[in-house]
């Protein structure tokens, strides 16, 4: 009888564990990692951290069996340049598993293999940048007055939010057409009532008297300060707040009005400094029973050269979200589909909206034209209004009564239509996450019909790679809400992977064989046959993936395109004029919603070619496609999707990614870091301004071409084409901070050495501070009293992170970054990820060691810093005491 009281009490506490707020994080006394741990492989989770010599801090975001985890940071100044610790740990635990030698004292406490196989994945967590994708120029003048329909219209409805008149999107007096046509909805009653939109962005003024009523605490958090509400401190902590008026801005006497302004906005702060993957993935995921829709206008950085997504475990909480928020009927994710159009840059470049678990959206200006700063691609959905053409959003600002003037870009278009989303889900809460994508692609309204991007697609539907399916129609899209019968699950099929002249590439990018790309390009194709759906279960086409192996010396030179059986072409990729990687696209998927409802049996061919000079050149190595769509029977078998560990391999690994008997390390994740651009980069200053177009396609045509006309010289490209003209600051920013950090962890050494040594010692130590500090004298004041703290338990951790990051902002343009990275060559060793799943199909040694008990000894002795004062806090800091309760529940 006592088991079960205490199975109970186990269960009890772990699962006030999961319902915990996130712990604060406190990266600058320790290393944080995720821990995806596969509970049926033979070792425990405790067993796992003893071995790896960590603790639990919590459950990762909403994924089940990722632990967050962590290590105080090793506290000598030589361990600190020595390679990560735990990874290592993990290394050698792997080839004692492999090497199979048996005579190791630790053996017996560990048997490797279990461990190993029981780590599934364990990647340290460092604090990247993400990109807000409308940053607020001044606008110079205000103009055009609310003309007289929006006034009778707020007269006659009782509005009298003093700028709803200049809240074009919702009533456009000077051309009536563009507007996202929502007010016939109010009239209906239809006002978001019961919808919650999560703004995933900055902070989120919960007390501007605009939104205070409609704010959803209970889903809201600061993953930046690690607090509970998203409260804006910074300067530019205002972008979360115009996007959230947007959609929910109250019906009173502020400013205007929200689309959905019954609707409940949440606020999710992550773009207020750096931000580790899995607080990013958690962000995804937050409170996503009860909240709709996540409206995130920010991505990998819109300078043309770019090209990342989002990492495995960001993946794998979109996975989450859309299979298993909102009950089941999947999380809405918004993204915006970038502002680099200017910079030649294109949302295929770019994982998050080339996603087909997002609603890509793009921008049309008052005057329903194309703003040049509005991204195309394949992948763009949608387009709602925003600015250009001298107009920009209005909107509520930060401040109890403020309203903003100068919101727009691609970010102002993403919440217009998660704003119409929201709408809808207040009558049809019961619509799924692809029904919403569904009902875009049947009820975006052509604009510009003599504009040459826009092409038929074989399902008789206009599409353009600037306009998508076309604008919003805020009135089309719920009343086709209304009457919408769900579609059915979704399944796909993964076509063979066609290697090209024996085309090969590994985990590192290194290639062998495949298939110089020569003038005209390389083509290649892949068959669909009736008998391939049908087994399948596979009834009707929606996205199509395409995943290619290319190296190149001039990334920007290549292009991409795909055929169907019926003859519609996709550009996936067009050429980048900026881009002057040389890392080519090793793996790299691209996406398109032009075959939308197509019948893709038949051939399907790419055509890979370069337009570029001769001095830049590549090969075609290999690729694979991926169609996604509806089942034909709800009851058969189909497959639903995981996110594999790796899929960057050329030939891929068994499709079952955890018996794959190659690969143990993931890449270094060099490929996808980041620059970490200033926040108010990317949307030109003139956004709202620049008259739009709509005479021109996207991406002019694959063999005319535009002329070569880029810049760069042979002696420029090759000099770009060392490692700082592929986006890698980002590892550089976070070894900025870590030898930041570490250079004041060094000064309180320095004071405790003037203690212990004398004043000589002291002396010469405080030199070199003064000299450090004034390195970095736009570091704010409060710091010298941080400084001069001799206490380093937990608190200094993320405010700290943040003024840095501040501190840093300045530092926008590349070649002061690169200065930066340069600057601080100790630069940590690329983030590298384990997988280990390969020794579950060898479990003939799992019983040869006797079990760990957990009062054994777990650690030993070089994995845990005694003295460390993070280590000593670690067990009764109030914040991190989730750790204490998941030990105990084992
Ligand atoms: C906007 O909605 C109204 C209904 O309120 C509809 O009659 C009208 O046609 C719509 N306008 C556009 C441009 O679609
Ligand atoms: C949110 O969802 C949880 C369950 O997941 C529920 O207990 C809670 O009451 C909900 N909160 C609100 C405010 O609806
Ligand atoms: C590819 O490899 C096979 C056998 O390994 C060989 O017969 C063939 O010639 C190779 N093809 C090319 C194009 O190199």
């Amino acid at each position: 009888m006592r088991l079960p009281l205490t199975l109970v009490i186990a269960l009890f506490c772990y699962e006030s564990v999961l319902a915990l707020k996130p712990a604060k994080r406190h990266y600058s006394t320790h290393d944080y990692y995720v821990l995806e741990h596969d509970p049926h492989a033979g070792a425990s989770l405790d067993e796992c951290t003893g071995a790896l010599g960590v603790e639990i801090v919590e459950q990762a975001g909403e994924l089940r069996n990722h632990w967050l985890v962590r290590a105080a940071k090793p506290s000598s100044e030589l361990n600190k340049r020595g390679a990560d610790r735990v990874l290592q740990a993990l290394e050698d635990l792997r080839a004692r598993a492999t090497s199979g030698s048996f005579w190791s004292r630790f053996e017996h406490a560990h048997h490797p293999r279990r461990i190993v196989s029981s780590v599934k994945h364990l990647s340290r967590q460092d604090l990247r940048q993400r990109v807000k994708r409308a940053p607020p120029p001044i606008r110079p003048g205000d103009d055009g007055d609310g003309a007289e329909t929006s006034q009778a219209f707020a007269a006659r409805m009782g509005f009298e939010d003093p700028e709803f008149g200049k809240q074009w999107h919702l009533i456009n007096d000077e051309s009536p057409h563009h507007m996202m046509n929502v007010t016939g909805l109010w009239e209906m009653g239809i006002t978001g009532r019961g919808v919650i939109t999560a703004l995933v962005d900055d902070g989120l003024d919960y007390n501007s008297d605009d939104l205070a009523a409609n704010f959803y605490a209970y889903g809201s958090y600061d993953f930046n300060d690690h607090v509970d509400l998203p409260t804006p401190t910074l300067f530019d902590d205002h972008h979360g707040t115009r996007c959230a008026g947007q959609i929910a801005a109250v019906k009173n006497d502020v400013c205007g009005v929200g689309i959905a302004y019954d609707s409940q906005v949440a606020g999710v702060r992550i773009l207020s400094g750096p931000i580790s993957d899995i607080d990013e993935a958690a962000s995804l995921n937050y409170d996503y029973q009860n909240t709709s829709i996540y409206s995130c206008s920010w991505g990998p950085p819109d300078d043309g050269r770019s090209m990342e997504g989002p990492g495995y475990l960001i993946k794998k909480a979109m996975v989450n979200g859309v299979q298993n928020g909102r009950d089941g009927k999947g999380s809405v994710f918004v993204f915006a589909s970038g502002n680099g159009g200017r910079s030649g840059d294109q949302c295929n470049f770019d994982g998050y909206t080339n996603s087909i678990f997002s609603v890509t959206v793009a921008a049309v200006d008052y005057k329903g034209l194309h703003p040049d700063y509005s991204e195309a691609c394949a992948a763009n959905m949608i387009v709602a209004y925003s600015s250009g053409s001298g107009n920009h959003i209005t909107t509520t600002d930060v401040g109890k009564d403020k309203c903003a003037h100068s919101h727009g870009g691609t970010s102002a278009a993403a919440p217009n239509a998660a704003g119409v989303f929201a709408l809808a889900l207040g009558v049809r809460p019961d619509l799924s996450w692809r029904d919403i994508q569904h009902l875009c692609v049947q009820t975006g309204q052509q604009i510009n019909p003599d504009d040459p991007d826009w092409e038929q697609t074989a399902a008789g539907r206009p599409f353009s790679y600037k306009y998508g399916y076309g604008v919003l129609n805020g009135y089309e899209f719920v009343q086709a809400a209304q009457d919408w019968q769900p579609v059915k699950s979704q399944t796909y099929i993964n076509l063979p992977t066609v290697q090209i002249a024996n085309g090969t590439m590994d985990l590192f990018q290194s290639a062998s064989g495949g298939e110089p790309i020569v003038p005209g390009g390389v083509s290649s194709a892949l068959t669909v046959t009736q008998e391939m759906l049908q087994e399948n279960n596979f009834e009707k086409l929606e996205h199509i993936t395409v995943t290619v192996w290319i190296t190149h010396t001039r990334r920007g030179d290549v292009q991409v395109e795909l055929v169907s059986p019926n003859g519609i072409k996709s550009v996936l990729a067009a050429r980048r004029p900026s881009d002057n990687a040389n890392t080519g696209l090793p793996g790299w998927t691209f996406m398109t919603v032009k075959h939308w409802d197509e019948n893709p049996v038949g051939d399907w061919s790419i055509r890979v070619s370069d337009e570029g000079k001769e001095y830049d050149s590549g090969t075609f190595l290999g690729w694979t496609m991926t169609l996604w769509g509806s089942v034909i029977d709800e009851n058969g078998e189909f497959k639903v999707y995981d996110v594999p560990l790796i899929d960057t391999i050329l030939p891929p690994t068994p499709e079952d990614g955890d018996d794959s008997a190659t690969s143990t390390i993931a890449p270094p994740s060099g490929t996808t870091s980041k620059i970490i651009p200033k926040p108010t980069e990317h949307l030109p200053p003139d956004h709202g301004d620049a008259e739009g177009e709509a005479h021109s396609p996207a991406f002019p045509g694959g063999q005319q071409g535009t002329p070569v006309d880029d810049a760069a010289s042979p002696a420029e490209t090759s000099s770009a084409n060392s490692a700082t003209a592929t986006p890698t600051a980002d590892e550089g920013w976070f070894s900025d901070l870590s030898n930041l950090v570490s250079n004041q962890m060094w000064f309180f050494v320095a004071i405790g050495a003037v203690v212990l040594f004398g004043l000589g010692a002291g002396l010469f130590f405080w030199r070199r501070s003064v000299r450090r500090r004034e390195n970095y004298t736009s570091l704010p004041a409060g710091d010298d009293v941080a400084m001069s703290s001799i206490r380093v338990t937990g608190r200094r951790g993320m405010p700290r992170t943040k003024e840095l990051y501040d501190a840093f902002g300045e530092l926008s343009d590349d070649e002061d970054a690169d200065e930066e990275t340069e600057l601080r060559p100790g630069a940590r060793s690329p983030r590298v990820e384990f997988h280990s799943g390969f020794l579950d199909d060898n479990p003939s040694t799992a019983g040869l060691t006797t079990p760990r008990y957990k009062d054994e000894p777990d650690t030993p002795q070089h994995e845990r810093e005694p003295g460390s004062p993070a280590s000593a806090a670690s067990g009764s800091g109030s914040g991190d005491g989730s750790w204490e309760h998941a030990s105990e529940t084992r």
